[in-house]
């Protein structure tokens, strides 16, 4: 198979680009339809949420709005125990209903504690919608409301997701090549 060369490591195709848009595009469905009249709020966790949620709310044809927070737990190609707090919330979420919108959950520690410090800002309901989802590595108990595609215990880049600061860019995702 064809591979591509992402920093210094190798990567192959594993979701193209048509099977993410007909993924999200089911998503889109179901919260136009359980969000109707609710108004919802989404918070897109930067930084690689940024390319799912500029095509999920694009498909979004209910009134809402959007905004961006950032916490960030990860460097290389393995997942820090080390947990950042939530920067850059400007919005008042109190009686909101909040969707989150992150581009993958891997252990859960980062959105574990996100969720538990958003609790305490009163929004209406938080759901949580996520593109992709390393089953295999999840070691917290939260539930993905609305969920694109559940994905192998592998490293990805592509679509929004990088190693190292490289491969936001790619419009498919890649699969790391194990040497
Ligand atoms: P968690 O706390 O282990 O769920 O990790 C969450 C964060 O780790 C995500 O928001 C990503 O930024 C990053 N991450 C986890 N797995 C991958 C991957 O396969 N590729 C790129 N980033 C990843």
């Amino acid at each position: 198979m064809e591979t591509i060369k992402v920093k210094d490591k190798e990567f192959e195709i594993s979701i193209d680009a048509n099977t993410i848009d007909a993924a999200i595009q089911k998503m889109a469905v179901e919260i136009n339809h359980d969000y109707e009249g609710k108004h919802p709020l989404f918070l897109a966790v930067l930084n690689g949420s940024f390319v799912f949620a500029a095509d999920l709310i694009r498909k979004i044809t209910i009134p809402c709005k959007i905004s961006f927070v950032k916490l960030s737990s990860y460097s290389g190609t393995a997942s820090t125990e080390n947990v950042k707090e939530l920067i850059g919330l400007s919005e008042d979420i109190r009686g909101r209903h909040v969707i989150i919108v992150e581009d993958i959950v891997d252990t859960g520690l980062t959105l574990d504690k996100f969720l538990q410090d958003l609790e305490k800002l009163l929004p209406a309901s938080v759901k949580l919608a996520c593109f992709t989802f390393k089953k295999e590595a999840f070691k917290k108990s939260f539930r993905i409301d609305y969920l694109g595609i559940t994905i192998p215990n592998e490293f990805i880049v592509g679509y929004g997701l990088d190693y190292d600061g490289y491969g936001r860019n790619l419009p498919d995702i890649y699969k790391i090549v194990k040497s």
